[in-house]
């Protein structure tokens, strides 16, 4: 595909990689663990790495991005809220790639008010360079470097969420 640079984690890899954050999470946790995906690009990361956790799990999902084409905003805000309380509940929130950390650590805050028992995070990439403000990521699959990355869930303008790996867009693509 010309729009993308470069492959950067290609499906067996990524699969691996759950399998991996998957054996973690189930040796971390005993009982209930309510899973939440940040829509819409945790979406095909959850689905593989809900298949890896040996634990009984809830699914559920929001929306918080204010995500606009490649650069952050800042501004974030609730479109679609749980459908679970998560009070007294062991939390996982499992997220396509963190940047500038702004979500996650806005997220953490809300859910940490609601009086969830503890919360941490999983996501699939993370942008380590380009965090505005710490948020503690206790499972990771990649890090990467200031590059728009795509697929695995991750697009530009909506686009690229269904390709079967990881890859850099093409600059041309946004200029
Ligand atoms: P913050 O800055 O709050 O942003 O950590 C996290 C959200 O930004 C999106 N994001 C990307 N999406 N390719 C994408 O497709 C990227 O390289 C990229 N970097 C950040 C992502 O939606 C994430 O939820
Ligand atoms: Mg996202």
């Amino acid at each position: 595909m010309k729009e993308i640079e470069e492959i950067l984690y290609s499906e067996e890899v990524v699969m691996q990689k759950c399998r991996e954050l998957g054996e973690r999470i189930t040796a971390d946790y005993e009982g209930e663990l309510l899973v939440v995906g940040i829509l819409k690009g945790a979406v095909p990361f959850m689905a593989e790495l809900i298949k890896r956790i040996d634990l009984p799990i809830i699914i559920d999902f929001m929306d918080v991005s204010s995500y606009e084409g490649t650069t952050t905003s800042g501004e974030v805000r609730i479109l679609k809220d749980l459908e679970f309380r998560v009070e007294g509940r062991d939390v996982l929130i499992v997220e396509d790639i963190i940047d500038t950390g702004l979500t996650l650590s806005y997220l953490t805050e809300v859910l940490k008010k609601r009086g969830a028992k503890s919360i941490e995070i999983c996501s699939l990439l993370t942008k380590p360079k380009r965090r505005k403000v710490f948020v503690d990521t206790k499972y990771v699959g990649f890090e990467v470097d200031d590059k728009f990355v795509v697929g695995y869930g991750m697009d530009y303008n909506e686009k690229y969420r269904n390709l079967p790996f990881v890859g850099i867009l093409s600059e041309e693509v946004y200029k």
